[in-house]
Protein backbone atom coordinates (compact mmCIF):
# COMPACT_ATOMS: atom_id res chain seq x y z
CA UNK A 1 0.00 0.00 0.00
CA UNK A 2 1.33 3.37 -1.22
CA UNK A 3 2.16 5.93 1.44
CA UNK A 4 5.02 8.43 2.67
CA UNK A 5 5.15 8.92 6.22
CA UNK A 6 7.99 9.14 8.62
CA UNK A 7 8.66 6.20 10.32
CA UNK A 8 6.04 3.17 10.58
CA UNK A 9 7.84 1.75 14.00
CA UNK A 10 6.09 4.38 15.64
CA UNK A 11 2.65 2.48 15.05
CA UNK A 12 2.30 1.10 18.20
CA UNK A 13 2.34 4.49 20.73
CA UNK A 14 0.33 5.95 17.32
CA UNK A 15 -2.26 3.31 18.33
CA UNK A 16 -1.82 4.28 21.80
CA UNK A 17 -2.89 7.49 20.88
CA UNK A 18 -5.82 6.91 18.61
CA UNK A 19 -7.55 4.67 20.98
CA UNK A 20 -6.96 7.18 23.92
CA UNK A 21 -8.59 9.49 21.99
CA UNK A 22 -11.72 7.27 20.84
CA UNK A 23 -12.78 6.76 24.63
CA UNK A 24 -13.04 10.47 24.15
CA UNK A 25 -15.42 10.62 20.84
CA UNK A 26 -18.41 8.62 21.51
CA UNK A 27 -20.28 10.82 19.28
CA UNK A 28 -17.87 9.80 16.48
CA UNK A 29 -18.03 5.80 17.89
CA UNK A 30 -21.31 5.37 17.18
CA UNK A 31 -21.47 7.22 13.79
CA UNK A 32 -18.76 4.27 13.04
CA UNK A 33 -20.61 1.03 14.52
CA UNK A 34 -23.78 2.31 12.02
CA UNK A 35 -21.45 3.31 9.11
CA UNK A 36 -19.79 -0.83 9.75
CA UNK A 37 -23.32 -1.90 9.17
CA UNK A 38 -25.12 0.43 6.80
CA UNK A 39 -21.72 1.50 4.35
CA UNK A 40 -23.17 4.39 3.22
CA UNK A 41 -19.71 5.82 1.63
CA UNK A 42 -19.04 1.83 0.25
CA UNK A 43 -16.64 2.26 -2.96
CA UNK A 44 -16.38 6.38 -2.77
CA UNK A 45 -13.00 7.73 -3.15
CA UNK A 46 -12.21 10.06 -0.74
CA UNK A 47 -9.47 12.46 -0.46
CA UNK A 48 -8.93 14.24 3.20
CA UNK A 49 -6.28 17.01 3.63
CA UNK A 50 -6.48 17.65 7.55
CA UNK A 51 -4.33 17.62 10.76
CA UNK A 52 -2.89 14.34 11.01
CA UNK A 53 -3.34 14.16 14.75
CA UNK A 54 -5.08 10.85 16.72
CA UNK A 55 -8.59 12.89 16.38
CA UNK A 56 -8.62 12.83 12.67
CA UNK A 57 -7.34 9.13 12.93
CA UNK A 58 -10.61 8.39 14.48
CA UNK A 59 -12.76 9.74 11.51
CA UNK A 60 -10.76 7.94 9.20
CA UNK A 61 -11.26 4.75 10.74
CA UNK A 62 -15.38 6.28 10.31
CA UNK A 63 -15.11 7.16 6.75
CA UNK A 64 -13.45 3.78 6.55
CA UNK A 65 -16.11 2.17 8.01
CA UNK A 66 -18.54 3.49 6.12
CA UNK A 67 -17.00 2.01 2.75
CA UNK A 68 -14.40 4.89 1.72
CA UNK A 69 -11.43 4.45 -0.43
CA UNK A 70 -9.28 6.79 1.42
CA UNK A 71 -6.47 8.99 1.34
CA UNK A 72 -5.17 11.48 3.35
CA UNK A 73 -2.38 14.05 3.99
CA UNK A 74 -1.46 17.08 6.00
CA UNK A 75 -3.37 20.16 5.71
CA UNK A 76 -0.01 22.11 7.31
CA UNK A 77 3.67 20.98 7.44
CA UNK A 78 3.81 21.52 11.02
CA UNK A 79 0.82 19.28 12.64
CA UNK A 80 1.17 15.77 11.70
CA UNK A 81 1.82 13.31 14.47
CA UNK A 82 4.02 10.94 12.82
CA UNK A 83 3.22 8.22 15.11
CA UNK A 84 -0.64 8.27 14.71
CA UNK A 85 0.50 8.50 10.66
CA UNK A 86 2.36 5.48 11.01
CA UNK A 87 -1.06 3.70 12.75
CA UNK A 88 -3.27 4.65 10.56
CA UNK A 89 -1.12 3.10 7.95
CA UNK A 90 0.22 -0.30 9.74
CA UNK A 91 -2.79 -0.92 11.87
CA UNK A 92 -5.75 0.50 9.95
CA UNK A 93 -4.95 0.24 6.56
CA UNK A 94 -5.35 3.61 5.13
CA UNK A 95 -3.23 5.42 3.28
CA UNK A 96 -1.19 8.38 4.72
CA UNK A 97 0.78 11.13 3.52
CA UNK A 98 2.39 13.56 6.07
CA UNK A 99 5.35 14.11 7.93
CA UNK A 100 5.61 16.46 10.59
CA UNK A 101 8.26 19.52 9.34
CA UNK A 102 7.86 18.77 5.94
CA UNK A 103 8.99 21.28 3.40
CA UNK A 104 6.85 23.12 1.08
CA UNK A 105 7.49 20.84 -1.63
CA UNK A 106 6.76 18.13 0.26
CA UNK A 107 3.38 19.45 1.40
CA UNK A 108 2.46 19.79 -2.38
CA UNK A 109 3.79 16.18 -3.14
CA UNK A 110 1.64 14.98 -0.45
CA UNK A 111 -1.68 17.02 -1.66
CA UNK A 112 -0.71 15.73 -5.23
CA UNK A 113 -1.07 11.94 -3.62
CA UNK A 114 -3.93 12.80 -2.25
CA UNK A 115 -5.61 14.26 -5.85
CA UNK A 116 -3.72 11.12 -7.26
CA UNK A 117 -6.84 9.14 -5.56
CA UNK A 118 -8.95 10.43 -7.98
CA UNK A 119 -11.55 11.48 -5.44
CA UNK A 120 -14.97 12.09 -5.69
CA UNK A 121 -15.67 13.29 -2.26
CA UNK A 122 -13.12 16.04 -0.37
CA UNK A 123 -12.46 17.34 2.99
CA UNK A 124 -10.39 20.21 3.51
CA UNK A 125 -8.88 21.85 6.49
CA UNK A 126 -7.84 25.10 4.74
CA UNK A 127 -8.90 24.86 1.43
CA UNK A 128 -5.28 23.81 0.29
CA UNK A 129 -6.56 20.57 -1.94
CA UNK A 130 -9.42 22.37 -3.43
CA UNK A 131 -7.26 25.08 -4.25
CA UNK A 132 -4.75 22.54 -5.65
CA UNK A 133 -7.85 20.80 -7.75
CA UNK A 134 -9.06 23.93 -9.33
CA UNK A 135 -5.76 25.64 -10.24
CA UNK A 136 -3.31 22.18 -11.49
CA UNK A 137 -6.16 19.49 -12.15
CA UNK A 138 -9.29 21.63 -13.34
CA UNK A 139 -10.07 18.25 -15.56
CA UNK A 140 -11.16 16.69 -12.29
CA UNK A 141 -13.80 18.99 -11.18
CA UNK A 142 -16.76 17.61 -12.72
CA UNK A 143 -16.15 14.39 -11.10
CA UNK A 144 -16.00 15.81 -7.73
CA UNK A 145 -19.87 15.47 -6.04
CA UNK A 146 -19.13 17.52 -2.87
CA UNK A 147 -15.76 18.57 -0.85
CA UNK A 148 -16.39 19.69 3.01
CA UNK A 149 -14.60 22.32 4.29
CA UNK A 150 -13.53 22.17 8.07
CA UNK A 151 -12.15 25.68 8.77
CA UNK A 152 -13.07 29.79 9.36
CA UNK A 153 -10.09 30.49 6.97
CA UNK A 154 -10.97 27.63 4.19
CA UNK A 155 -14.65 28.70 4.04
CA UNK A 156 -13.45 32.35 3.82
CA UNK A 157 -11.53 31.40 0.79
CA UNK A 158 -13.85 28.81 -0.37
CA UNK A 159 -16.79 32.22 -0.29
CA UNK A 160 -14.17 34.27 -2.51
CA UNK A 161 -13.97 31.75 -4.92
CA UNK A 162 -17.64 31.28 -5.35
CA UNK A 163 -17.77 35.23 -5.70
CA UNK A 164 -14.98 35.07 -8.07
CA UNK A 165 -17.06 32.47 -9.95
CA UNK A 166 -13.94 30.14 -9.71
CA UNK A 167 -15.67 27.38 -7.83
CA UNK A 168 -16.34 24.51 -10.23
CA UNK A 169 -18.24 22.09 -7.49
CA UNK A 170 -20.25 22.42 -4.24
CA UNK A 171 -18.55 22.76 -0.64
CA UNK A 172 -20.32 21.98 2.50
CA UNK A 173 -19.13 24.57 5.35
CA UNK A 174 -18.76 22.47 7.90
CA UNK A 175 -16.99 24.91 10.26
CA UNK A 176 -20.18 26.89 9.90
CA UNK A 177 -22.35 24.50 11.61
CA UNK A 178 -23.38 25.25 15.51
CA UNK A 179 -22.05 22.04 17.04
CA UNK A 180 -18.81 22.72 15.30
CA UNK A 181 -18.11 26.61 15.66
CA UNK A 182 -19.56 27.38 19.15
CA UNK A 183 -17.48 24.59 20.70
CA UNK A 184 -14.50 23.26 18.59
CA UNK A 185 -12.94 27.08 17.62
CA UNK A 186 -14.07 28.53 20.79
CA UNK A 187 -13.17 25.81 23.53
CA UNK A 188 -10.93 23.75 21.60
CA UNK A 189 -8.78 26.59 20.60
CA UNK A 190 -8.82 28.35 23.99
CA UNK A 191 -7.61 25.63 25.77
CA UNK A 192 -5.29 24.29 22.58
CA UNK A 193 -3.68 27.48 22.53
CA UNK A 194 -2.26 27.85 26.38
CA UNK A 195 -1.70 24.29 26.11
CA UNK A 196 0.61 25.29 23.12
CA UNK A 197 2.22 28.60 24.38
CA UNK A 198 2.84 26.88 27.80
CA UNK A 199 4.49 24.10 26.51
CA UNK A 200 6.63 25.77 23.99
CA UNK A 201 7.69 28.91 26.93
CA UNK A 202 6.98 27.22 30.17
CA UNK A 203 6.05 31.60 30.83
CA UNK A 204 3.65 31.75 33.84
CA UNK A 205 0.13 33.56 32.45
CA UNK A 206 -0.56 35.44 35.67
CA UNK A 207 0.35 38.71 35.55
CA UNK A 208 0.96 38.63 32.07
CA UNK A 209 -0.66 41.41 29.82
CA UNK A 210 -1.57 39.20 27.21
CA UNK A 211 -2.61 40.62 23.52
CA UNK A 212 -5.43 38.70 21.59
CA UNK A 213 -5.85 39.52 17.63
CA UNK A 214 -8.65 38.95 16.68
CA UNK A 215 -12.43 38.25 18.79
CA UNK A 216 -14.05 35.71 16.23
CA UNK A 217 -14.91 32.32 17.91
CA UNK A 218 -11.31 31.25 18.60
CA UNK A 219 -10.26 34.87 19.85
CA UNK A 220 -13.04 34.63 22.36
CA UNK A 221 -12.28 30.93 23.29
CA UNK A 222 -8.39 32.33 24.03
CA UNK A 223 -9.35 35.37 25.35
CA UNK A 224 -12.04 33.31 27.92
CA UNK A 225 -9.18 30.87 28.96
CA UNK A 226 -6.16 33.66 29.06
CA UNK A 227 -8.18 35.22 31.69
CA UNK A 228 -9.21 32.77 33.76
CA UNK A 229 -5.35 32.24 34.09
CA UNK A 230 -4.76 35.52 35.79
CA UNK A 231 -3.23 37.15 32.59
CA UNK A 232 -4.61 40.84 31.95
CA UNK A 233 -6.15 40.34 28.34
CA UNK A 234 -6.29 43.06 25.62
CA UNK A 235 -8.22 42.61 22.32
CA UNK A 236 -7.36 44.21 19.34
CA UNK A 237 -9.89 44.24 16.31
CA UNK A 238 -10.95 45.90 13.34
CA UNK A 239 -14.64 44.70 13.58
CA UNK A 240 -16.80 47.48 16.02
CA UNK A 241 -19.22 44.73 17.23
CA UNK A 242 -16.92 42.21 18.29
CA UNK A 243 -14.60 45.29 19.92
CA UNK A 244 -17.44 46.28 21.68
CA UNK A 245 -18.20 42.33 22.95
CA UNK A 246 -14.65 42.11 23.93
CA UNK A 247 -14.86 45.38 25.80
CA UNK A 248 -17.78 44.33 27.61
CA UNK A 249 -16.71 40.70 28.03
CA UNK A 250 -14.36 42.57 30.55
CA UNK A 251 -10.95 43.39 28.32
CA UNK A 252 -8.85 45.97 27.19
CA UNK A 253 -9.63 46.71 23.83
CA UNK A 254 -7.31 49.23 21.89
CA UNK A 255 -5.44 48.85 18.57
CA UNK A 256 -2.40 46.81 17.72
CA UNK A 257 -0.15 49.99 17.87
CA UNK A 258 -0.94 50.63 21.51
CA UNK A 259 -0.99 46.72 22.79
CA UNK A 260 2.51 46.54 21.19
CA UNK A 261 4.08 48.78 23.84
CA UNK A 262 3.03 46.66 26.80
CA UNK A 263 2.29 43.21 25.47
CA UNK A 264 3.88 40.50 27.31
CA UNK A 265 2.54 37.90 25.22
CA UNK A 266 0.88 38.10 21.83
CA UNK A 267 -1.58 35.41 19.61
CA UNK A 268 -2.90 36.38 16.82
CA UNK A 269 -6.10 34.47 15.78
CA UNK A 270 -7.47 36.71 13.00
CA UNK A 271 -7.40 35.04 9.71
CA UNK A 272 -5.59 38.06 8.08
CA UNK A 273 -2.71 38.42 6.72
CA UNK A 274 0.40 40.55 8.35
CA UNK A 275 -1.75 41.52 11.42
CA UNK A 276 1.66 41.59 13.95
CA UNK A 277 3.88 43.32 11.51
CA UNK A 278 7.10 45.95 11.14
CA UNK A 279 6.17 48.91 13.33
CA UNK A 280 4.79 46.84 15.79
CA UNK A 281 7.90 45.04 16.57
CA UNK A 282 9.45 48.22 17.02
CA UNK A 283 7.67 48.95 20.02
CA UNK A 284 7.65 45.58 21.60
CA UNK A 285 8.93 44.90 24.75
CA UNK A 286 12.36 42.95 25.49
CA UNK A 287 11.09 39.70 25.74
CA UNK A 288 7.71 39.24 24.02
CA UNK A 289 6.51 36.25 23.28
CA UNK A 290 4.89 36.47 19.59
CA UNK A 291 2.88 33.49 18.50
CA UNK A 292 -0.27 32.61 16.09
CA UNK A 293 -3.32 30.07 16.22
CA UNK A 294 -4.94 31.00 12.73
CA UNK A 295 -4.88 28.41 9.86
CA UNK A 296 -1.65 29.96 8.26
CA UNK A 297 1.22 31.20 9.03
CA UNK A 298 0.54 34.98 7.46
CA UNK A 299 -0.18 36.58 10.29
CA UNK A 300 3.01 37.75 11.99
CA UNK A 301 5.21 39.39 8.98
CA UNK A 302 8.53 37.15 9.76
CA UNK A 303 9.79 38.28 6.70
CA UNK A 304 9.91 41.89 8.03
CA UNK A 305 10.67 40.53 11.19
CA UNK A 306 13.77 38.74 9.59
CA UNK A 307 15.35 41.82 7.69
CA UNK A 308 15.23 43.68 10.14
CA UNK A 309 16.32 41.95 13.37
CA UNK A 310 20.44 42.07 13.86
CA UNK A 311 20.71 38.34 14.25
CA UNK A 312 18.42 35.07 14.45
CA UNK A 313 19.29 32.56 17.28
CA UNK A 314 17.05 29.80 16.48
CA UNK A 315 15.80 27.00 18.62
CA UNK A 316 16.99 28.27 22.49
CA UNK A 317 13.95 26.15 23.36
CA UNK A 318 11.98 23.71 21.22
CA UNK A 319 9.26 25.65 19.27
CA UNK A 320 11.39 29.08 20.09
CA UNK A 321 13.32 31.58 17.95
CA UNK A 322 14.82 34.73 19.25
CA UNK A 323 15.28 37.38 17.31
CA UNK A 324 17.60 40.12 18.57
CA UNK A 325 16.99 43.49 17.75
CA UNK A 326 19.35 46.11 16.65
CA UNK A 327 18.25 47.96 20.28
CA UNK A 328 19.32 44.59 21.69
CA UNK A 329 15.54 44.16 22.36
CA UNK A 330 14.87 40.36 21.97
CA UNK A 331 11.29 39.31 20.96
CA UNK A 332 10.47 34.88 20.64
CA UNK A 333 8.77 33.90 17.71
CA UNK A 334 6.87 30.71 18.68
CA UNK A 335 6.83 27.72 16.11
CA UNK A 336 7.79 29.90 12.96
CA UNK A 337 4.28 31.41 13.26
CA UNK A 338 2.53 28.16 12.61
CA UNK A 339 -0.29 27.37 14.25
CA UNK A 340 0.31 26.96 17.83
CA UNK A 341 -1.80 24.69 19.05
CA UNK A 342 -1.06 22.08 16.68
CA UNK A 343 2.58 22.32 16.54
CA UNK A 344 3.58 22.84 20.21
CA UNK A 345 0.61 20.92 21.61
CA UNK A 346 -1.60 18.30 20.78
CA UNK A 347 -4.51 20.48 18.77
CA UNK A 348 -7.71 20.58 19.98
CA UNK A 349 -8.90 17.82 22.69
CA UNK A 350 -10.48 14.76 21.40
CA UNK A 351 -13.85 15.55 23.33
CA UNK A 352 -14.39 19.08 21.17
CA UNK A 353 -13.39 17.10 17.95
CA UNK A 354 -16.27 14.39 18.37
CA UNK A 355 -18.86 17.27 17.63
CA UNK A 356 -16.67 18.35 14.16
CA UNK A 357 -15.79 15.40 13.06
CA UNK A 358 -19.43 13.53 13.45
CA UNK A 359 -20.47 16.31 11.87
CA UNK A 360 -18.04 15.40 9.05
CA UNK A 361 -18.89 11.90 8.81
CA UNK A 362 -22.74 12.70 8.82
CA UNK A 363 -21.94 15.45 5.99
CA UNK A 364 -20.38 13.06 3.80
CA UNK A 365 -23.41 10.56 3.88
CA UNK A 366 -25.63 13.69 3.17
CA UNK A 367 -23.05 14.91 0.70
CA UNK A 368 -23.00 11.12 -0.92
CA UNK A 369 -27.09 11.44 -1.80
CA UNK A 370 -27.20 14.69 -3.40
CA UNK A 371 -27.40 14.99 -6.98
CA UNK A 372 -27.99 18.11 -7.48
CA UNK A 373 -25.85 20.62 -5.47
CA UNK A 374 -25.03 23.44 -7.13
CA UNK A 375 -21.31 25.15 -7.10
CA UNK A 376 -21.42 27.14 -4.35
CA UNK A 377 -20.77 26.92 -0.59
CA UNK A 378 -23.46 25.62 1.31
CA UNK A 379 -24.23 25.19 5.07
CA UNK A 380 -24.58 21.60 6.77
CA UNK A 381 -28.18 20.72 6.97
CA UNK A 382 -29.75 21.66 10.66
CA UNK A 383 -30.73 18.07 11.22
CA UNK A 384 -27.19 17.13 11.41
CA UNK A 385 -26.43 19.80 13.74
CA UNK A 386 -29.50 18.66 16.16
CA UNK A 387 -28.61 15.16 15.72
CA UNK A 388 -24.74 15.80 16.76
CA UNK A 389 -25.97 17.94 19.92
CA UNK A 390 -28.53 15.37 21.01
CA UNK A 391 -25.87 12.74 20.79
CA UNK A 392 -22.80 14.77 22.63
CA UNK A 393 -25.70 15.34 25.23
CA UNK A 394 -26.85 11.79 25.90
CA UNK A 395 -23.12 11.00 25.84
CA UNK A 396 -22.33 13.39 28.56
CA UNK A 397 -25.70 11.88 30.68
CA UNK A 398 -27.34 15.18 30.32
CA UNK A 399 -31.02 15.52 29.78
CA UNK A 400 -32.93 18.19 29.06
CA UNK A 401 -36.70 19.50 28.92
CA UNK A 402 -39.48 19.44 26.39
CA UNK A 403 -41.64 21.74 25.71
CA UNK A 404 -45.16 20.68 26.83
CA UNK A 405 -48.09 21.25 24.33
CA UNK A 406 -48.87 24.32 25.72
CA UNK A 407 -45.65 25.94 25.09
CA UNK A 408 -45.67 24.86 21.99
CA UNK A 409 -48.92 26.29 21.08
CA UNK A 410 -47.56 29.74 22.48
CA UNK A 411 -45.01 29.72 20.66
CA UNK A 412 -46.48 29.19 17.34
CA UNK A 413 -49.19 31.73 18.04
CA UNK A 414 -49.50 35.85 18.25
CA UNK A 415 -53.08 35.83 19.73
CA UNK A 416 -51.74 36.06 24.03
CA UNK A 417 -49.86 38.87 24.66
CA UNK A 418 -50.10 41.36 27.90
N1 LIG B 1 -7.79 21.11 14.34
C1 LIG B 1 -7.56 21.59 15.56
N2 LIG B 1 -7.30 20.61 16.43
C2 LIG B 1 -7.36 19.45 15.74
C3 LIG B 1 -7.19 18.09 16.09
N3 LIG B 1 -6.91 17.72 17.32
N4 LIG B 1 -7.32 17.18 15.11
C4 LIG B 1 -7.60 17.57 13.85
N5 LIG B 1 -7.79 18.82 13.47
C5 LIG B 1 -7.66 19.77 14.41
Amino acid sequence: MDHDIKDINLASAGKKRIEWASEQMPVLAQIRDRFEKEKPLEGKRMSACLHVTAETANLMRTLKAGGAELVLCASNPLSTQDDVAASLVADYGIRVYAIKGEDNDTYYEHIEAAIDNNPVITMDDGADLVSTIHSDHSEMTDQIVCSMEETTTGVIRLRAMSKDGALKFPVIAVNDADTKHFFDNRYGTGQSTIDGIIRATDVLLAGKNFVVAGYGWCGRGLAMRADGMGANVIVTEVDPLRALEAAMDGYMVMPMNDAAKIGDIFCTVTGDINVVAKEHFQLMKDGAIIANSGHFNVEIDLKTLKETASSVREDVREYVNEYIMEDGRSLYVLADGRLINLAAAEGHPASVMDMSFAVQALTSEYAVQQTDLEAKVHSVPAQIDKDVARLKLASMGITIDTLTPEQDKYLQSWEMGT
